[in-house]
């Protein structure tokens, strides 16, 4: 007889009953198109629906990070857009997208990224590539609707941020603000329009996070860390608080903006 070893944690029994809860979803989403029932009208529609933007067990620290800045902006009543600067192949958008939805949050996300992989930087070479992280926007908005994304709620803005990232895009889509800014484009170079566009976008109580603030070791004159620490120099009404920090490189902040400069 075979016998099925007792799982190890509480943990790994969740995981394993809810990879069946998805297996059974996507199941019953290809038995109503076999069915050849309107997929709109099938009884078990709402159910399954519910089930794909559902939100499983943090699959890594990011995942964690992002189901915390959610139900935190939720509680501090900060509301605006999902910033993201650096998409790839949408795995942290597709958590962000289950998360907000989970919160009830009408919020939009705004996916910047030239698809391109990273640029040419004096950054780029030894462990970063240029080109590196490259995934079209097509793949990336496919990826999106297979994980069960309404894409009408995504806006990807496409193009190397210090040609994206425009007055006249900040014009356009003012008066919106941001809750949750993502930074994940690994670079000084990147970093630094990156935090000179959002400065109209954010609030008091909006949540940055760095995805690689301790890229380089935690050197002070590289990639996030170097640009951060300019660009609050350039703008004294913006004060960052430390809030947590996860995964091996990533650090988050609580955005402060005062009215007039601290003397
Ligand atoms: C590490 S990946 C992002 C991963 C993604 N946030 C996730 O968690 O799934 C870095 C991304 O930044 C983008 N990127 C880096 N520098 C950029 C720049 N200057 N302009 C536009 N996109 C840039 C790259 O194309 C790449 O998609």
């Amino acid at each position: 007889m075979r016998t099925i070893p007792p799982s190890s944690s509480g943990r790994s029994r969740g995981k394993c009953s809810w990879s069946f809860a998805r297996t059974a979803c996507v199941l019953a989403d290809r038995a109503f198109q076999d069915d050849g029932m309107e997929l709109e009208i099938h009884p078990l529609r709402p159910l399954v629906a519910q089930l794909k933007n559902a939100v499983g067990p943090p699959k890594n620290k990011k995942h964690e990070m992002l189901q915390l800045a959610f139900p935190t902006t939720t509680s501090w009543k900060v509301e605006g857009e999902y910033f993201e600067f650096g998409v790839f192949r949408g795995r942290a958008m597709i958590h962000t997208y289950r998360m907000a939805r989970r919160c009830g949050r009408p919020t939009r996300f705004f996916a910047f990224d030239s698809f391109e992989g990273l640029p040419a930087s004096a950054e780029t070479g030894e462990k970063l590539q240029e080109r590196q992280y490259a995934c079209s926007q097509e793949q990336f908005l496919d990826n999106l609707k297979r994980a069960g994304v309404d894409i009408s709620t995504v806006h990807c803005v496409k193009g190397v941020f210090d040609q994206s990232l425009t007055p006249r895009l900040q014009r356009d889509l003012a008066p919106s603000k941001s809750a949750i800014v993502w930074v994940d484009c690994d670079l000084y170079e990147s970093t630094v329009p990156v935090l000179d566009f959002i400065v109209p976008f954010l609030q008091t109580g909006s949540i940055i996070c760095f995805d690689d603030w301790f890229g380089f070791g935690g050197h002070p004159l590289k990639g996030e860390i170097r640009a951060t620490n300019e660009w609050l120099a350039r703008n004294p009404l913006i004060r960052l608080t430390h809030y947590r920090d996860f995964g091996v490189s990533g650090r988050s902040f609580v955005v402060h903006v005062s009215e007039t400069a601290p003397s």
